[in-house]
């Protein structure tokens, strides 16, 4: 049985190496976070994400999947996954590349003769390569970037839907073959490309992602001109499978720990390589994707008054998309944050990212309970679109709030329904 290392249990690697474990491999985890690493032994996770506790649980007690500190621990292991962080630095917009340099040096350290150094990092095209150059001869280097979505982590690393692998002989192809093994009996896509190819397939596809919400964003803001409505244009756009009707829809744009930072990285990295004309457009990505958190901010005052001091405003959702308790560049919370500034008395409700988002923005009040959260307000904005606002019964919520206005920064609500109870109801892109 091959015996694998996953460097970094953040989401990516925690979530690689359970489900790793899960396909048949042996794995040990490795963080240089004591705390963190302590939890996992227990099958603890410091993060919310569905159907992941029950499987590192299950794996920790199979005694398949052990975690540690100390890198000694992983000279046995014949390929090794760095999965960790690649933050936007704090002076530019370039990816932070020390996690990814000094977790490459550490392995390298340790690892036995004819062992594969895998990154699975978000990197700027270029890094493996550089990266390969520092290894001793020994060792090997392969680029393996990885597409799950928070939310759905496992249900992606189980069931990908293709593997894209950068290499630079068949002999580290065959030990991903080996190591992939039950997923390539699913028949799933499995791409060979070299280094800076695999590397550039994970920031293009986060690009193509970005600038899809970005474009319905953009349309969202010419029906508001014209008097459309950009939910039934998704609709009918999305019906032509060239275009597909996902990540069509319209709302405060895209947030998270990948896309913002993606994007802004690939352009820094494009502006290196003397390419920078052909990412221009990002920049228009990004502007497009701010723009929608000002637009509502715009819409509370048009609503209310210019001065929002005397008004309380309900904000349900705080994580950068349901099913999450990740709050990393959420657009819901920075729109509750800025409203905050502006003066009004805001709560804000999220079934699962509370704390993450009182860490962040501690001076911000959270309530447990909707009905808490929206007692008396004069407003109510909707801005994670989870299953249990969707569930909402407007007529209850009318007895609780002072003025029964809101808007739907999601698209998610039911509109007809919210209006037959005697709301006023707004929503981005729709007149
Ligand atoms: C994204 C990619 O979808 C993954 O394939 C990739 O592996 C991951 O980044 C990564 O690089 O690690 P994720 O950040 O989990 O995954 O979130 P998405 O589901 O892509 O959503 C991103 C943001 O776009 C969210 O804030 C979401 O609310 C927003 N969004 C999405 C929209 O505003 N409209 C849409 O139609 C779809």
């Amino acid at each position: 049985m091959l015996k694998i290392s996953v460097i970094g249990t953040g989401y990516l690697g925690a979530t690689h190496a359970a489900c790793m474990a899960e396909l048949g491999l042996e794995v040990v985890g490795v963080d240089t976070d004591a705390k963190k690493i302590e939890a996992l032994a227990h099958g603890e996770l410091p993060f919310y994400e569905p159907e992941l506790p029950e499987l590192l649980q299950k794996q920790v007690r199979a005694g398949k999947l052990k975690f540690t500190t100390d890198f000694n621990e992983i000279s046995d292991c014949d390929v090794h996954f760095i999965c960790v962080g690649t933050p936007q630095s704090k002076d530019g917009l370039a990816a932070d590349l020390s996690y990814v340099n000094s977790a490459f040096a550490a392995v390298a350290k340790v690892a036995k003769n004819g062992s594969l150094l895998v990154g699975k990092s978000t990197v700027p095209v270029g890094t493996a390569e550089a990266l390969a150059k520092t290894l001793p001869a020994n060792l090997e280097l392969a680029w393996n970037p990885e597409f799950l979505r928070e939310g759905f982590a496992v249900e992606d690393t189980l069931r990908p839907n293709r593997l894209v692998i950068g290499v630079t002989s068949d002999r580290a192809e065959n030990l991903l073959k080996e190591v992939y093994a039950e997923n390539l009996k699913d028949q799933v896509p499995w791409v060979r490309a070299d280094l800076p190819t695999a590397e550039l397939v994970k920031v293009a596809a986060n690009s193509f992602l970005a600038t899809k919400i970005s474009f319905i964003n953009a349309m969202a803001e010419v029906c508001e001109a014209a008097g459309g409505d950009v939910t039934v244009l998704a609709k009918a756009i999305g019906y032509d499978p060239r275009i597909g009707n996902r990540f069509l829809q319209a709302g405060i744009g895209f947030g998270g720990g990948c896309l913002p930072k993606d994007i802004r990285a690939f352009m820094a990295r494009a502006e290196e390589l003397g390419a920078s004309p052909a990412l221009e457009f990002l920049r228009e990505i990004d502007s497009i994707n701010l723009r929608a958190r000002q637009r509502v901010i715009d819409l509370v005052r048009s609503e209310l008054a210019l001065d929002l001091k005397s008004f309380r405003i309900a904000v349900l959702g705080a994580a950068f998309k349901p099913d999450s308790d990740d709050v990393r560049d959420s657009p819901a919370l920075d729109i509750a944050a800025q409203i905050h500034a502006a003066g009004a008395d805001v709560v804000v409700h999220d079934p699962k990212a509370i704390e993450p988002a009182r860490k962040r923005f501690p001076n911000l009040q959270f309530a447990t309970e909707i009905e808490e959260c929206v007692k008396g307000a004069d407003l109510i904005l909707h801005l994670t679109e989870w299953k249990v606002y969707r569930e909402l019964d407007p007529i209850r919520i009318k007895e609780l709030v002072k003025q029964a206005k809101i808007l739907d920064g999601r698209n998610a609500l039911d509109r007809d329904k919210w209006r037959n109870a005697g709301w006023q109801f707004h929503a981005l892109g729709r007149a």
